[in-house]
Formats: structure tokens, C-alpha cells, sequence
């Protein structure tokens, strides 16, 4: 059963992209127009954007707005030149989540394909742009129906990050999970994790669940072992970024902490996740690439420093669990134990 939610960060105008600013939610929800690739990169890298699928379906988003810009172009060949290098600067906003690049190469791939002039060819790119979206969200309902079935009756779930709509191009992946449960039972509830440092879990998971009515408690990220050990966890579902073929998965930093929490009380933790998510050429999660982000985002909570000047600051924004603390991958086409993923994902089921 699916739920009706209306939040679609990524909307398209005609001749430019009008993004949800999720820098400002709860404070303010207001949209950001996009006009030019470049501004698709900034949005991109300054999180206007972000979440795996999400920023996947607007790099498609850039390509197409970079093709239109690209139109005085000298010839076929030159148009493709300049896509791709504009593409490889478009990739490196955001290094973790590979949809990004997954949708990048795809636009391009399909740019190199068509025959035609270089207005036919940055045509079928918008088209195929707005395919990329309306699939995501057909994705993520695909992925709550199936997930919705490993939520036990009166359940409460425990989600990191925000894997929701705003991290998709609507529905959401681990909250599409909790929506399509809550259609069918309407006991269940959430524990939202805060998701220091940049609060994803605070601001924008409890924004939109709050908005849709499902009752939430917010936590901070260190209360997860204290709720787990009382047994007010039934199950814990969680995005991805990056998920190599043996199931180990990148996520929002702190992730792989609650997976460890999970394993010691013995709670079910899934990963929910479209296949734009799986990364064929890795076997392993050994060599994600990490993101390194700003110090301030440690430093600083709403503009105001938390520490003393001259303490060492790290900041990496992911983590990688491994497979051996998933109980299971929810994607579009089932629930995969991480040792069955990769059967799964070659053979194309
Ligand atoms: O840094 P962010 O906010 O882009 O990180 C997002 C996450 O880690 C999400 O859990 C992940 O992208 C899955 S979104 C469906």
C-alpha cells in the first residue's frame, strides 16, 4: 500500500530546475532556482541538494541544463567534449554517493548514443532527465512495499540520516519503508537520530514525518544503544550511498555505530536502497571514497561556535558498515541478504 506524500525537492520549469533549499528547513521551506549547470554543481556540493538518489537526479538535471547551455557548440563532437568535461567537474561535487555519478554517466552515455543535431540531442537529455525522476519516485514505492513487509505490527524503527523524500526525488527509501508501513498500520512509530553534525535527522527527517503525520521521537545519535538495550527498538532502517557487491554500505557518518548497537541487541538492520545505490565495479566497501567536509560543520551548530578556538577538528560525513551487521538490502526488485545481493544485481533480476 503506498502512502500519499507530496514533497518533491526536484521540480522542473520548463527551461530550468526549482529545487526544495534544504539548508533552511524547518526554519523556512522555499525553493531555489537552478538556470545553469554550474549553479546545479554549487546547489550540489553546498547540500541546497543532497541525499543519494536526490542529488543522482538533479546531477541528470545538470547535464541537461549544461547541454542547453552548450548549444553554440562547433560540432557533435565538440557538444560531447565539453559534456564530459563538464561532467567530470559535476562528479567531483559530491564523492560518496555513487548515483550521483551513475546518473552523470548515464546522461552522457545517451548524449554520445543519439544520433542528430546538438538541439535534438539536448532535448532528449531534458526528457530523459524528467524519465530519471519520475522512475526514482516509482523506485522508492517499489522499495516501501517491499519493505514494509519486514516491519513487525506496532513497530517502532529507528532511522539515521534522512533517506526520506527530500533525499529522493519523492517517497523516499528508508522512510518510503516507514510510510508504506504506516499505510498498512498506523501503530507504528519512529526514533529519528539528531545526525550530528549537519542535523539531517533533526531538521529534515522529523520535518517530514512530522508533516505527514507519523509520530516521531527525535533522539540524539549517542541515545541509540540506551533505547536498544530497553528494547524500544523493533528494527532499524537506514539509507545508502554507496553499497559494494558483498552488501558493505557507506551511509551518513555514524551509521555503522548503530549497526553495531543493532548486532548487540540483536535488532534487524536494513538497508534501504535503490540499485543506482550498488557500485558494480567495487567488491567490497574497502575503497569508498570518504568525503571530508568543512570543519565548521563540527565547529559551529546555527552559525555559533561549540568548542574552543585551536581544538583539532575531522569531519568525515560517511561511514561504512560492514555486511556482516545488515540483516538485509531493501531494494526495488526485493530484500537481499548482503551475501545474495550480487547474484541479484548482475543477473539483472
Ligand atoms: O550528506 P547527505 O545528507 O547527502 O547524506 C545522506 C545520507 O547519508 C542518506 O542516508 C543517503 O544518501 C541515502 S538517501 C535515500
Amino acid at each position: 500500500m503506498t502512502f500519499e506524500s507530496n514533497i518533491r525537492p526536484i521540480q522542473w520549469s520548463g527551461d530550468h530546475v526549482k529545487l526544495i533549499d534544504q539548508t533552511v528547513i524547518p526554519y523556512e521551506c522555499k525553493t531555489v532556482d537552478i538556470k545553469t549547470w554550474k549553479e546545479m554543481a554549487d546547489a550540489i556540493r553546498d547540500m541546497i541538494v543532497r541525499g543519494a538518489p536526490a542529488i543522482g537526479v538533479s546531477g541528470a538535471f545538470g547535464v541537461a541544463l549544461a547541454a542547453r547551455e552548450f548549444l553554440d557548440s562547433k560540432d557533435n563532437e565538440d557538444f560531447i567534449q565539453r559534456l564530459e568535461l563538464m561532467g567530470q567537474y559535476l562528479k567531483a561535487t559530491r564523492p560518496t554517493a555513487v548515483n550521483l555519478m551513475w546518473a552523470v554517466d548515464k546522461q552522457i552515455d545517451l548524449a554520445k548514443s543519439m544520433a542528430g543535431s546538438i538541439s535534438e540531442i539536448a532535448q532528449g537529455l531534458e526528457e530523459n532527465a524528467l524519465r530519471m525522476l519520475e522512475e526514482d519516485i516509482e523506485i522508492n514505492q517499489k522499495i516501501g512495499e517491499h519493505g514494509a513487509k519486514i516491519v513487525p505490527q506496532g513497530a517502532t524503527i529507528l532511522t539515521h540520516c534522512n533517506a526520506g523524500a527530500l533525499a529522493t526525488a519523492g517517497y523516499g527509501t528508508a522512510l518510503g519503508v516507514v510510510r508504506s508501513a504506516y499505510a498498512q498500520d498506523p501503530t507504528i512509530q519512529v526514533f529519528a537520530d539528531e545526525t550530528r553534525p549537519r542535523q539531517q535527522g533533526a531538521r529534515l527527517t522529523a520535518w517530514e514525518l512530522v508533516n505527514d503525520k507519523i509520530p516521531t521521537t527525535l533522539i540524539t545519535d549517542g541515545m541509540c544503544g540506551y533505547f536498544m538495550r530497553r528494547g524500544k527498538i523493533d528494527v532499524v532502517v537506514v539509507g545508502g550511498d554507496r553499497i559494494a557487491l558483498n552488501g558493505d554500505t557507506a551511509n551518513k557518518i555514524g551509521t555503522y555505530t548503530v549497526a553495531l548497537a543493532a548486532k548487540a541487541h540483536n535488532v534487524p538492520f536494513y538497508v534501504a536502497a535503490p540499485y543506482s545505490s550498488i557500485d558494480t565495479s567495487i567488491e567490497t566497501g574497502d575503497n569508498i571514497p570518504i568525503e571530508e567536509r568543512s570543519h565548521d560543520e563540527v565547529t559551529h551548530i546555527n552559525g555559533k561556535t561549540v568548542c574552543p578556538e585551536g581544538v583539532n577538528i575531522i569531519n568525515p560525513a560517511f561511514d561504512v558498515t560492514p555486511a556482516e551487521y545488515i540483516t538485509g538490502i531493501i531494494t526495488e526488485t526485493g530484500i537481499y541478504a548482503p551475501s545474495e545481493l550480487k547474484q541479484a544485481v548482475l543477473s539483472g533480476v
